[in-house]
């Protein structure tokens, strides 16, 4: 549903992203693994359409949107949850929904923010208090019921995880599976490599901006080079 071939972006004369492809399937978790500064988040970036003077092409449900703008992009269902979260603090949890649907021609109703309030009980108990309020794992609950508000076909999360206890994280990755088994295609950008292999049937490894391993999950999981960069203690 997404195709991505031969991305290449640069911030001034700093190449972050050099000739990386990729393919996600329908209804597919594909994982993105990389140290810092490997190009990650500016690979989401790329495909979202953020990146000026990107080269490449994105194609996504069989249309072509290289050239399309980001909004354009998220109202075709492509849709990224930010690192860091960025929430509106002052804002209340309501109100970082709704932006979440800015990008739509119609107005989403109640129904919507039910449906959201249902999944994530602790935003609903908080809908009008300020986002600023919640902790790291209620901000990052914040910030996918938000992107869900967008009404994506393929999200990409980049580092959800990130500064959440074992605890929370372990509730953001049931989430993906949730998600996932819903049909949600997603991708999903992680530092817990072994988490995230394990979530996803695909993976990806950048290193400097470039795909050094590719290949299904499972495979990566038994990668020697996977296994002594990224798996660390844990393999
Ligand atoms: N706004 C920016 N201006 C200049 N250089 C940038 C900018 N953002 C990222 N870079 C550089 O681009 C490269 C890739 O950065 P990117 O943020 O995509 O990496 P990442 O894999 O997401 O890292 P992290 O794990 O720290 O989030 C790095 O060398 C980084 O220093
Ligand atoms: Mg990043």
């Amino acid at each position: 549903m997404l195709e991505a071939a031969h991305l290449s972006a640069a911030y001034g004369p700093v190449r972050a992203l050099d000739d990386v492809s990729l393919t996600v399937g329908q209804g597919e978790v594909m994982a993105v693994l990389g140290a810092n500064g490997a190009g990650k988040s500016t690979l989401l970036r790329t495909l979202l359409g953020l990146m000026p003077g990107a080269g490449g092409s994105v194609r996504f449900l069989g249309e072509d949107i290289t050239k399309l703008s980001a909004p354009e992009r998220v109202r075709r269902g492509l849709v990224l949850v930010p690192e860091g979260r960025r929430v509106l603090t002052s804002l209340t949890v309501e109100e970082n929904l709704l932006m979440g649907a800015y990008t739509r021609r119609d107005t989403p109703g109640q129904a919507e923010l039910d449906a959201i309030y249902d999944r994530f009980s602790n935003l609903a108990a908080r809908r009008h208090m300020k986002a600023g309020v919640l902790s790291g794992g209620e901000q990052q609950m914040l910030a996918i019921g938000r992107a869900m508000m967008a009404k994506p076909k393929l999200i990409m999360l980049d580092e959800p995880s990130l500064g959440l206890s074992p605890r929370l994280t372990a509730e953001v990755f049931a989430l993906i599976a949730s998600l996932n088994a819903e049909g949600m295609s997603i991708l999903l950008v992680e530092q817990n490599a072994l988490l995230a292999l394990e979530a996803s049937r695909q993976a990806l490894v950048l290193e400097l901006g470039r795909a050094v391993v590719a290949g299904p999950s499972a495979e990566l999981l038994k990668d020697d080079r996977v296994r002594g960069a990224y798996l660390g203690a844990a393999a």
